[in-house]
């Protein structure tokens, strides 16, 4: 499963990529207020990194004005994916963009029917956000699954996103069901690396280092 970083912040971006664990990253508009800089200041910086799949989301709620914007968010950089909301407007210009040759990743979806939809209108990804479904008492990764399964059954191409991701068990759930990628925050992916097992014993093995007589 390739793992994303859902931030717009440069040095978590740069920690993960130079440890070399990190296969993407995807931005939304609240991520990118956080930075206090430009978008494209922002996403200048993330693609330098080298990153080879950054999500960069359109903000216009109209077909045209998404076509616009994802138009000049394709010819910004070679790894830019541009995030297009689930909308009706969405799924049009989805269908003009992908027709063109854009990759897009269709975001806030929220149902096994939407994400059937994003595949037909020829996207790249589908992103269900599983926290805000958790959140409201409905169980995120059902849905992941049922995406993975219908995909699978009619042989679907569109790549399957486990967003909205609050903590290590959805990206261990997440490759378990077979979704293709998962994006989460930075806290989170540490997370994935430690293990108070591994700390303890590393303390161990150094202070028994110690005992050994040295020549
Ligand atoms: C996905 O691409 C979104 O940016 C993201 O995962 C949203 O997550 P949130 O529910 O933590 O805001």
């Amino acid at each position: 499963m390739q793992l994303f970083l859902d931030t717009a912040s440069v040095t978590e971006i740069r920690t993960m990529w130079e440890i070399g664990i990190l296969d993407g990253v995807t931005t939304n508009p609240t991520l990118v207020a956080k930075e206090g800089r430009t978008f494209e200041s922002v996403l200048r910086e993330i693609c330098d990194l080298g990153v080879p799949s950054v999500s960069a989301e359109v903000v216009a709620t109209d077909t045209e004005g998404m076509l616009r914007e994802g138009r000049h968010l394709r010819g910004f950089h070679p790894a830019i994916y541009v995030k297009i909301p689930m909308t009706p407007a969405g799924l049009r210009a989805t269908r003009i963009l992908a027709g063109e040759g854009t990759r897009v990743n269709m975001t806030l979806v929220f149902s096994a029917n939407q994400a059937l939809l994003a595949a037909k209108v020829g996207a790249t990804y589908v992103s269900p956000f599983i926290g805000r479904l958790d959140d409201q008492g409905q169980d995120g990764m059902e849905l992941v699954r049922d995406i993975v399964t219908i995909y699978r059954n009619y042989r679907v191409p569109t790549k399957v996103l486990v967003a909205s991701v609050r903590h290590p068990m959805h990206v261990v759930e997440g490759a378990k069901v077979g979704a293709d990628i998962a994006t989460m925050p930075y806290t989170v992916m540490e997370k994935l690396v430690q293990h108070p097992l591994t700390d303890l014993g590393l303390a161990r093995f150094l202070k028994d280092w110690e005992k050994v007589p040295k020549g």
